[in-house]
């Protein structure tokens, strides 16, 4: 059986391979924190287990609400902000046609998001373009509270009852939600939604392998089986009892501190492969809003290659060396496909003639790692298979995982942000919320 890989021998020019082996305690002592619960958030351990806790009765569940919505609707819009939308949208976006929203002929409802914004003209144009649409919600919110998702709600909900009536609307409307807390919660009973629980130890940017991403990327058409069998596998390999040689997580976690300790701070995430953009908007968040605080902290960017060599890539090249990449390699696309042989060659590419586009990338990203090498920046590599379900289930716990032990290297808890609330008070208190009167009058005074 094949599993992601992670390489760093590109690193090694940089920081000595003793170096991170001397990690391997520390490793240890933080992955046995995780495992044991002794660590700084241990409230919100509840994605450590997961894929191995999650049972045939969860996932029929899942599966069958997806059905529901599958069958009755054209669109579905899943609704929520950070942790309750990213996961979804990156898998689904990897295993997606590129032009899917495109194609006329179609099997599953089209997805599209809200509530991952406040943006007016979004919202104008998605209602816009739901008006005679059979579609249906997923409003996803932990906290029941959140203000973008909420918005969005009311908005939504508003026009799927005036489009299908009150008692017909309740059946294409899922929340997913915490048990007892929050006004989605209380919305979801009073009204008699169907509901999932998003359990208290799961955070928000943890949870995809719950509802939060299950129940939209089920309802685009795709394998949550393989997405959940990947993910189990994933943690065996990263488990407690894995040694440090070939734990991936433990290793990934080692060798970016230790870049980080060097004054490597700022982590690019490279993909190849186009349909990995949101995999990166994700792992920004895992990592950003886990580690980024205390005024510590890797700062996690991402760029598609080879389309922004044409753009960062002049920085990545020449700029300050403050950076280090990990570039997630995919092994074998989905489909192939040949440079054709030309009669006049005015384009000059008869030397690539017969060769797979593939080899073309693979070669632009080999150089690429070459070139960024010797300009400076070390290089970590994260090879898969392919872009399948399981194989993505494999590369989101490995980043789960590799993000609880990274951030208590660092020291820091890797489960709260409370660094989000800062912009919401002032949002709150501009917009003279009730029970803000004292915070409206002070940041009033500043303007
Ligand atoms: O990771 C997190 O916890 C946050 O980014 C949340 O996911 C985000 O703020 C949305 O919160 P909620 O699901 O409570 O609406």
């Amino acid at each position: 059986m094949k599993h992601i890989q992670l390489s760093y021998d590109k690193v090694l020019d940089f920081v000595s391979a003793e170096k991170i082996a001397d990690y391997e305690n520390d490793v240890k002592v933080a992955n046995e924190a995780l495992h044991n619960g002794t660590g700084k958030g241990n409230d919100f351990l509840g994605w450590l287990n997961l894929p191995s806790s999650i049972n045939e009765a969860h996932l029929a569940d899942v599966e069958n609400t997806a059905k529901l919505l599958r069958e009755n609707c054209e669109v579905v819009v899943v609704i929520g902000i950070g942790g309750s939308y990213l996961g979804a949208k990156a898998v689904i976006d990897a295993l997606s046609n590129s032009f899917d929203w495109l194609q006329t002929e179609r099997k599953n409802p089209v997805v599209v998001y809200a509530g991952q914004n406040i943006g007016e003209d979004y919202l104008y144009e998605l209602q816009e373009l739901l008006k005679n649409k059979k579609f249906g919600i997923i409003s996803i919110s932990k906290s029941g509270t959140t203000t973008e998702p909420a918005l969005a709600f009311r908005l939504l909900k508003t026009q799927l009852e005036e489009q299908q009536g009150k008692e017909s609307a309740k059946k294409l409307i899922v929340c997913v939600t915490d048990k007892a807390k929050g006004a989605l919660r209380t919305l979801a009973n009073q009204e008699g939604l169907k509901s999932f629980v998003l359990e208290d130890s799961v955070g928000g940017r943890y949870s995809v392998l719950t509802p939060v991403g299950l129940l939209p990327i089920a309802v685009a058409g795709f394998d949550i089986r393989q997405l959940v069998q990947g993910a189990r596998e994933m943690e065996t390999i990263c488990g407690l009892d894995t040694p440090f040689a070939e734990n991936p997580a433990a290793q990934y976690a080692a060798v970016r501190n230790e870049l980080y300790r060097n004054g490597k701070k700022i982590e690019i995430l490279v993909n190849y492969h186009p349909k990995l953009h949101y995999i990166s908007e994700w792992w920004k968040q895992l990592y950003g809003e886990s580690e980024g605080k205390e005024h510590k902290g890797i700062f996690p960017a991402s760029v598609d290659f080879t389309t922004d060599l044409h753009s960062m890539g002049q920085w990545i090249q020449d700029g300050e060396r403050t950076i280090f990449e990990t570039v997630i390699s995919v092994k074998e696309p989905n489909y192939t496909k040949a440079v054709p042989f030309s009669e006049e060659n005015l384009d000059g590419l008869n030397f690539l003639a017969g060769k797979r586009v593939d080899e073309v990338n693979k070669m632009a990203e080999l150089g690429t790692m070459i070139a960024h090498v010797d300009g400076g920046v070390p290089n970590l590599k994260i090879e898969l298979p392919k872009v399948n379900e399981f194989y993505l289930g494999e590369l989101i716990y490995f980043f789960e995982k590799a993000c609880g032990i990274s951030s208590y290297l660092l020291g820091v808890n890797p489960f709260d942000q409370p660094g989000v609330e800062d912009y919401k008070r002032n949002m709150f208190a501009l917009l003279e919320k009730p029970g803000f009167e004292e915070e409206t009058k002070a940041i009033k005074a500043r303007l």
